[in-house]
């Protein structure tokens, strides 16, 4: 951009360094613990990894750009994103003061958090949404049923909604298909997978161990 461009919109060098690193940071940790997730959900329900694996031997040989086409894994990848909750609120300031339906007054300018967590688990919208299950996003022919994706919000909505979201949705199955197609992952022998988050801005797993198997 020109500086007069840049002036026109009050767009400073710190206000752009600070904005990269947020975009940089907001990325790297969210995907991080995206992967931790996946890894560790792998080792968990092995029927499912050996199922995704499966589908990834017959639909692609090594080259992954397609990976988020293939209908399980992609079921996988949003159930990690359900099931995991991995970023449980967004915050909102209230614009104009509002009274909700129960009579609740809440004055402009109130900070408030959206519950995004609590939208995973709706028992109305998903079946038994305390287990972790792919089928969630399937219709009975094994296609990927995309009408169930607006039924959660793990990115949040609106103008803020998260803007890594689409590169995400292709990256992540990416990796998880070379993963999968490389190697095996099991939970070290004897012991049994802790699923429960470490409560924080993020939810994230606990440390945790997993062996890497290498098929070739
Ligand atoms: C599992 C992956 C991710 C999840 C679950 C996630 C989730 C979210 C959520 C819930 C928000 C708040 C949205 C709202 O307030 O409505 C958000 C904002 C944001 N995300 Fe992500 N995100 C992920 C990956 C990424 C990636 C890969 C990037 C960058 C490349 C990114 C960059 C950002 C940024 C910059 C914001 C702030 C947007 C704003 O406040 O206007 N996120 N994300």
């Amino acid at each position: 951009m020109t500086s007069e461009a840049k002036a026109e919109i009050n767009l400073t060098d710190e206000i752009l360094s600070v904005g990269v690193c947020d975009v940089f940071r907001a990325g790297v940790e969210s995907m991080t613990v995206a992967m931790y997730w996946t890894v560790l959900y792998m080792s968990a329900f092995p029927e499912i990894q050996e199922k995704v694996r499966t589908e990834v031997d017959d639909k692609i040989s090594d080259n992954y750009d397609n990976a988020h086409k293939l209908p399980y894994l992609q079921a996988v990848m949003h159930e990690v994103y359900r099931f995991s909750s991995l970023t449980p609120f967004a915050k909102r300031t209230v614009g104009d003061s509002l009274t909700l339906a129960d009579g609740t007054f809440i004055p402009k300018g109130t900070s408030v958090l959206l519950n995004l967590w609590a939208l995973s688990r709706d028992p109305n919208v998903w079946n038994e949404p305390y287990k972790f299950n792919p089928d969630n996003f399937l219709k009975p022919d094994g296609s990927f049923d995309g009408s169930k994706v607006e039924k959660m919000m793990p990115f949040g909505y609106g103008m803020r909604r998260c803007p890594g979201e689409g590169s995400f949705k292709v990256l992540m199955p990416m990796l998880t298909a070379a993963l999968m197609s490389n190697f095996v992952i099991e939970p070290p022998s004897g012991v049994t997978p802790d699923l429960e988050p470490l409560f924080g801005i993020s939810l994230s797993p606990k440390p945790y161990k997993v062996v890497l198997k290498p098929r070739h």
